[in-house]
């Protein structure tokens, strides 16, 4: 049963009238009815996890913030949603951003915070104004209480989904990764203690409000539980977003995307944006869960699902997305700041037919200096593509030495660029 996009297609889905004509912010007067301890311990017993890629236990992660000192404490929402091919948050915030206000409130409860920040992509200022007037219809109706909620529109670099870049984007300063620990929930926003959850997140916590925590755990899988936003884009017939359970396989959500497109087979896909391996036919059987698909070589990720057909070339799609982390790494460590750079060169000659002797196995060494040398997760997630493609798909790699990938796939040539 579908969680998050259970009223999406409901005429003016995104107003707090229809919001609450379907249940909206009776997870909130419930909440209000218990003590902050039984809050977090009903998120504990739902089993929600962090939906932003690492599926770190929620009701865990709040119950790190140290004894209350009476001083403020913070919540802080990542919808800073950047990752190549990902697109759950935004379309949520569009079309059901009371969800993500209620949970807002009932987490606010949960940890004693007064003032709730949430850090929105600010290129998509369609989403930001619609996060806007719903905050001020909840404030309108009274239903927040004494609780703020600031909407941040961030100015678009990548790095600021990064936790604590995010941090400090949010206090003035440059976004730049801090050393953990200290984790945000000891030393966060103005250095105290702050809750820092993806908005996807969020809004499950009114899910589990709205019914209950056995509800919730009741769907999933033993360790993932409840329904995800998944993502799926590429050359399926149907593009979009799917709200299925975790556990689901790729080869059930390509038939509900109507396959591949017409004439054409599955080359290779992405089990989570572009910072995993590159999947192919045989993965399409692993359940989509977080353990599952660590166990199988790559990160569950935000659940973006890239599909590639046998029209596009492997060498031009990494060094695309070689090309995306080499513009956004920040720069703060050697081996992503220069490692990027270097990989972008040599993919770039492959990609244009002229590589240089060694240039294949150079590559694969650079990447994996970057893999567990870099400061934060944006290294690991440049190098990570790059190896799974030499690794699966060498062969194109070595006819990158002498003939343009626009030569052997000239389709993709005129498509992806
Ligand atoms: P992480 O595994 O380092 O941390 C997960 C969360 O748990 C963090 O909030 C961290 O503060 C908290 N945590 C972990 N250990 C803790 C401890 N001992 N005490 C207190 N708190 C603790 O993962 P990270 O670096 O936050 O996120 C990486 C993920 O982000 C990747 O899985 C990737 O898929 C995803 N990602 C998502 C993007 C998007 O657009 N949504 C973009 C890029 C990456
Ligand atoms: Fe910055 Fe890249 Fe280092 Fe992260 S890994 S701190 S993005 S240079």
């Amino acid at each position: 049963m579908p969680v998050t996009s259970a009223i999406y297609a409901e005429p003016n889905s995104w107003r707090l009238s229809t919001y609450r004509a379907h249940g909206g912010y009776t997870g909130l007067e419930k909440a209000r009815s218990m003590d902050r301890a039984d809050i977090i311990e009903a998120v504990k017993a739902a089993g929600v996890r962090g939906r932003g890629g690492a599926g770190f236990p929620t009701g865990l992660k709040w119950s790190f913030l140290p004894p209350d000192d009476g001083g403020p404490r913070y919540l802080t929402v990542n919808c800073d949603e950047s990752e190549p091919g990902t697109c759950k948050d935004i379309p949520m915030v569009m079309a059901n951003p009371h969800m993500l206000i209620e949970g807002v409130a009932i987490t606010s409860l949960a940890i004693r915070c007064t003032h709730a920040f949430i850090y929105i992509r600010g290129e998509v200022v369609h989403a930001y104004n619609r996060l806007l007037s719903a905050i001020k219809e909840a404030e309108d109706a009274g239903l927040l209480g004494d609780l703020r909620i600031i909407a941040h529109a961030g100015a678009g670099a990548y790095i600021c989904g990064e936790e604590t870049a995010l941090l400090d984007s949010l206090e003035g300063l440059r976004g730049h990764p801090r050393l953990k620990p200290p984790f945000p929930a000891a030393e966060g926003l103005y250095a105290r203690p702050t809750v820092i959850n993806n908005a996807e997140t969020i809004a499950q916590v009114a899910a589990v409000f709205h019914n209950s925590p056995e509800w919730y755990a009741s769907m999933g899988t033993e360790k993932a539980k409840g329904y995800g936003l998944f993502n799926i884009s590429g050359h399926v017939r149907r593009p979009g977003q799917y709200e299925a359970p975790f556990g689901i396989t790729m080869r059930e959500l390509l038939e509900m995307s109507g396959g591949i497109r017409a004439g054409h087979k599955l080359k290779f896909w992405s089990p989570g944006g572009s910072s995993t391996g590159l999947w192919t036919e045989e993965q399409l059987d692993v359940p989509l869960a977080y353990e599952e698909v660590l166990a199988n070589g790559s990160m569950l990720g935000t659940r973006a699902l890239q599909v590639f057909d046998d029209t596009v070339s492997v060498v031009r799609v990494v060094r695309k997305w070689t090309d995306f982390y080499q513009h956004e790494s920040c720069g703060k460590c050697t081996p992503c700041r220069e490692g990027t750079f270097w990989m972008k060169q040599i993919m770039r000659r492959l990609e244009a037919g002229k590589g240089r002797e060694g240039d294949i196995d150079l590559l694969y060494d650079v990447a994996g200096n970057i893999l567990g040398r870099s400061f934060c997760a944006l290294g690991d997630a440049s190098a990570t593509p790059v190896r799974s493609a030499i690794e699966k798909f060498r062969d194109e790699f070595e006819l990158g030495m002498t003939t343009p990938a626009a030569e052997l796939f000239p389709h993709a040539a005129s498509e992806l660029t």
